[in-house]
């Protein structure tokens, strides 16, 4: 197979978003966009991938820094699509491969979708193929203007289009493969001779087109995966159909949602077979959770939180950075943050791990069996010792290590043994 290099088009002003944060940088079911573009890319295993960057570049540069095989690559002012795709140039000198390039702003292109298209445009010969999308509404999106025998001749953009193109429902997805030879010597050839003045990439099309050369097309049939994200409503349409997508293949996979419409699960949740996850709990990105576990209502499960098997995470218990060991249980309001919680412990009602003096987060453990009463504060950093005990309301002060086996009461903690002596 030949190389693949990836060109992401992120340097885009997102006027429509209206907002401080690059477009790419807002989050599609807890995750940016551009990471979602990033991970679906990768599946092809490219050699490079570049990033177009410009708006706003530093906070995309930092946010991706470690990602393997991207670099970033600046588009000083932003004088369309087919320039940005353009500063690529001196990344493609010599390069004898396929490119793809890809809108920075299409966060739900699936996997199956994308190896379907790279495997198709390698069965042809064209110079370049692209997705196109028969949408009810087409507004706002490129639309494909074909030829008497079907083939692909033109695209029109919503801005420069005549009023009887409008009715055309098949659409330009922004996902385009081309072979290298053919990609820069076109997109030289573009000019800026439309409505908005600028390089569009998808004049590509008709240049070819007027050599002779046909660029091929591939269709995407769910619609649903061509939602390209410019206004904020199109990111709220975005995250719902990605969540929804979790979901479905959390409930295949043989979890039980109790009532997903008021379920909120992020992406790359892991959750094991035979849990129950009850109503109004927010799972956020990363978390994961084995089998048979009892989840929720009302809780928040935070970056970094792991529930082994057969744990609970009750009523209005919020974790962050915590793991529950096999069969422990945090049932009602409580918030466990950057805690390990040894197996079969038991946390009592209104529980508190206090993490943050402040100025730095601090570890706690409670080890296997401890029983930690009602409206304890433990202050981190502490450990509280193998089957230990707390009475109602303790606070346990930073430190001050509570033995195995031994029950301490009080706010500070004092020793009950040690009390009765
Ligand atoms: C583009 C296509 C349109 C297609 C639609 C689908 C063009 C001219 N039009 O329109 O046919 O239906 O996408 O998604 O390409 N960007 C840069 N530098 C620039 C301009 C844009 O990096 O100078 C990036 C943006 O950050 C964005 C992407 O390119 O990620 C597409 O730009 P956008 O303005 O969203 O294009 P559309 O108007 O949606
Ligand atoms: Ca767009």
């Amino acid at each position: 197979m030949a190389e693949l290099k990836v060109i992401i088009l992120a340097a885009g002003k997102s006027k429509r978003m209206k907002s401080d944060l690059p477009k790419v940088l807002h989050p599609v079911a807890g995750r940016p966009m551009l990471q979602h573009e990033l991970d679906l890319v990768s599946k092809l295993d490219p050699v490079e991938i570049i990033c177009i960057v410009g708006h706003q570049q530093d906070l995309v540069r930092d946010a991706f820094k470690h990602y393997p095989k991207v670099v970033f690559v600046e588009q000083r002012e932003q004088l369309g699509t087919a320039h940005a795709a353009a500063q690529a140039k001196d990344r493609l000198k010599d390069f004898k491969g396929d490119v793809l390039i890809i809108n920075g702003d299409l966060p739900l292109i699936r996997p199956a979708t994308l190896e379907r298209f790279y495997t198709h445009f390698r069965a042809t010969k064209a110079p370049a193929s692209l997705l196109t999308a028969t949408l009810m509404d087409p507004t706002g999106w490129g639309r494909i203007i074909r030829d008497g025998s079907g083939r692909l001749r033109h695209i029109v953009e919503e801005k420069d289009c005549l009023p009887e193109f409008k009715t055309i429902k098949e659409v330009n997805v922004g996902f385009y493969l081309f072979r290298a030879s053919e990609l820069m010597p076109t997109l030289d050839q573009i000019g800026t001779g439309n409505a908005q003045n600028e390089y569009y990439l998808t004049d590509a099309v008709q240049a070819l087109f007027l050599q002779d050369k046909i660029v091929e097309t591939m269709r995407v049939d769910d619609a649903q995966e061509v939602v390209g994200v410019n206004t904020r409503r199109e990111l709220a349409i975005a995250d719902a159909i990605m969540r929804g997508w979790i979901m479905i293949d959390l409930l295949e996979n043989g979890v039980t949602l109790i009532d997903p419409a008021t379920t909120y699960i992020e992406a790359d949740v892991k959750i094991g077979r035979d849990t129950t996850i009850y109503p109004f709990s927010c799972i956020r990105a990363g978390v994961k959770i084995g089998e048979r576990c009892e989840i929720g209502p009302f809780v928040h499960l935070r970056a970094g939180s792991v529930l082994d098997n057969d744990t609970k995470g009750g009523a209005f218990v919020e974790m962050k950075n915590a793991h529950l060991f096999p069969g422990a249980k945090a049932g009602h309001m409580a918030y466990l943050g950057d805690v390990d919680i040894g197996k079969d412990a038991n946390i009592g009602a209104g529980t508190i791990v206090a993490n943050y003096d402040g100025k730095k987060k601090h570890k706690t453990i409670i080890e296997d069996e401890a029983f930690i009463g009602c409206g304890t504060v433990l202050v981190a950093p502490v450990r509280i010792g193998r089957g230990a005990a707390t009475g109602a309301n303790t606070v346990v002060p930073k430190n001050k290590d509570v033995p195995p086996g031994v029950t301490v009461v009080g706010a500070p903690a004092r020793e009950l043994a040690k009390a009765k002596r």
